[in-house]
């Protein structure tokens, strides 16, 4: 793959897609800042230079994304190798694609997937960790959210070399996925499991129900214990808080 550098940009994973089939697998952007940074559900994500990471890599896969429905989680996995590799512990990952610190947000990701169900497609992972956090930037996130700084008890590790750590975790952890598939992922997703033993509230399209997070099943999917019993959820068109 390649690896392109800007200062400023809209969207590192927009300008993956503009990109689109002309990209070499695994291509990677990285920007100083955003100005457009999305995040899921057509949310944005504040995107201010000298703080904060904000990368994406484009990986090809030839099975379609109907073989993909574990990568959100399994990027997950992929963030906290980075951080364990630059020394950093405590992080826990909320399904399905949050990773938490100190019940706080500390990195979003959003995965975006173009081509076939069942023949070539083309991923766009996208990765906002934050290493340091202002307190506008608290203000205006809308969640709570945390950071690396916090993380490592005042000082954030040095910016590049945390980037140096998230790219080389991913580009291995992608190619990991694409031979060996959510299940090389799924015993450090269960270790690192926020909802674990939780009290959960699940809303969606079809309503609200309350239980118990049960880890997750080989797919990626979310079990949740209730009074009738283990259900798996396993769309992320609903809202799992702590009930
Ligand atoms: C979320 O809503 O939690 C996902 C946030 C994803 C943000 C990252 S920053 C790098 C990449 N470029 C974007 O525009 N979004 C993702």
């Amino acid at each position: 793959g390649a690896l392109d550098l800007y200062w400023e940009i809209d969207s590192t994973s927009s300008e993956l897609q503009r990109r689109g089939g002309s990209a070499p697998d695994l291509s990677i952007v990285m920007a100083e800042t955003q100005t457009a940074g999305r995040g899921r559900r057509g949310r944005s994500w504040l995107s201010p230079p000298g703080l904060n990471l904000y990368i994406s890599c484009l990986k090809r896969f030839d099975a379609g994304f109907a073989a993909l429905s574990g990568l959100s989680l399994a990027t997950g996995v992929i963030v906290l190798r980075a951080l364990h590799a630059a020394g950093l512990s405590g992080a826990r990952l909320k399904w399905p694609n949050d990773v938490l610190a100190e019940s706080g947000k500390l990195a979003g990701i959003l995965v975006e997937l173009n081509g076939e169900y069942q023949g070539p497609c083309a991923a766009i992972v996208g990765i906002g960790l934050n290493l340091r956090l202002t307190s506008a930037l608290r203000e205006q996130a809308g969640q709570p959210i945390c950071d690396l700084a916090s993380l490592a008890g005042g000082t954030p590790p040095d910016r590049n070399r945390m980037a140096a750590a998230l790219i080389a975790s991913l580009v291995e952890g992608l190619d990991q996925f694409e031979r060996e598939g959510f299940a090389a992922f799924a015993d450090e997703y269960a270790e690192y499991d926020a909802l674990r033993d939780i009290p959960l509230r699940i809303s969606g399209a079809t309503g609200e129900f309350e239980g118990i997070g049960a880890g997750i099943d080989e797919r990626g999917a979310l079990r949740v214990r209730t009074e009738n019993g283990l259900h798996s959820i396993d769309s992320a068109d609903v809202t799992v808080r702590r009930a």
